[in-house]
C-alpha cells in the first residue's frame, strides 16, 4: 500500500511513522512526503531516508480551491491508498476532503471533541483539566470532527506550560499515530455509522 504524508513544519509525527513502518516492516511504503512550505524541517528527514518529497506552496495559489486542486494532483501522482496529515496546517476544502473520504487521517493534539482548532495546550491548561491528550481521526469536512480512531492521554501537572505539556504529549503522539496507520494498512479499521471499529474497540 502507498502512504502519502502531508506536513507543514517539524514533521516529528511523520518521522515516527517512517521509523515504525521500517522497524515493523509494514506491508506499505511511504510513497511521498509533501509540504505546503519549502522550509518545512521534516522534508530533510524524508529526503535523508530516500523518500520522494514535494512542495506545493499555498502562497502561490490565489484561492484555497486552486491550492487544493494542485495539491490533489501532486498527491494522486503517488497513487495513495492513505493520506496522512501530520502537522499539516491548512484548512482543506470540502471537495478535497471528499476526494479522500475514508482514506485520510489526521492527528490533533487534544482529546476530541474537546478543543478543536489551534492552541489546544493553552486551552487545556486554562480549563483547569487534569488530563490532556491527542486524537487520531478520519478527516471530514468539519474541522477536527471526523470519526475517532484512537486517543492517548497524559496528565496535566502543576506548573505546566504549553511547551512542557506539548512535549509530554508528543511522546504519546509518536506511538498513537503509527498504531492507527498500521491498523488502516492492515485493513483493521471500519467506519460504521460514523464510528470507527478498531482492534482495541471492536
Ligand atoms: C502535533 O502536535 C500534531 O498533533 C499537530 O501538529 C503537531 C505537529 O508536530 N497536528 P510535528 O510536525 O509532527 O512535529
Amino acid at each position: 500500500k502507498n502512504i502519502v504524508i502531508l506536513i507543514s513544519g517539524r514533521g516529528s509525527n511523520m518521522e515516527a511513522v517512517v521509523r515504525a513502518a521500517e522497524a515493523e516492516q509494514w506491508p506499505a511504503r511511504i510513497a511521498a512526503v509533501i509540504s505546503n512550505r519549502a522550509d518545512a524541517k521534516g522534508l530533510d528527514f524524508a529526503a535523508s531516508r530516500g523518500i520522494p518529497t514535494a512542495v506545493v506552496a499555498n502562497k502561490e495559489y490565489p484561492t484555497r480551491e486552486a491550492f487544493d486542486a494542485a495539491l490533489q494532483t501532486v498527491i494522486d501522482g503517488f497513487a495513495p491508498d492513505l493520506v496522512v496529515l501530520a502537522g499539516f496546517m491548512r484548512i482543506l476544502t470540502p471537495a478535497f476532503v471528499e476526494h479522500y473520504a475514508n482514506r485520510m487521517l489526521n492527528i490533533h493534539p487534544s482529546l476530541l471533541p474537546l478543543f478543536p482548532g489551534l492552541h489546544t495546550h493553552e486551552a487545556a491548561i486554562a480549563a483547569g483539566h487534569a488530563q490532556h491528550g491527542a486524537t487520531v481521526h478520519f478527516v471530514t469536512a468539519e474541522l477536527d470532527h471526523g470519526p475517532i480512531v484512537n486517543q492517548a492521554s497524559v496528565p496535566i501537572l502543576p506548573g505546566d506550560t504549553p511547551d512542557t505539556l506539548s512535549a509530554r504529549l508528543l511522546v504519546e503522539e509518536h506511538k498513537l499515530y503509527p498504531r492507527a496507520i498500521r491498523w488502516f494498512i492492515e485493513d483493521k479499521l471500519t467506519v460504521e455509522h460514523g464510528r470507527v471499529i478498531t482492534p482495541d474497540h471492536p
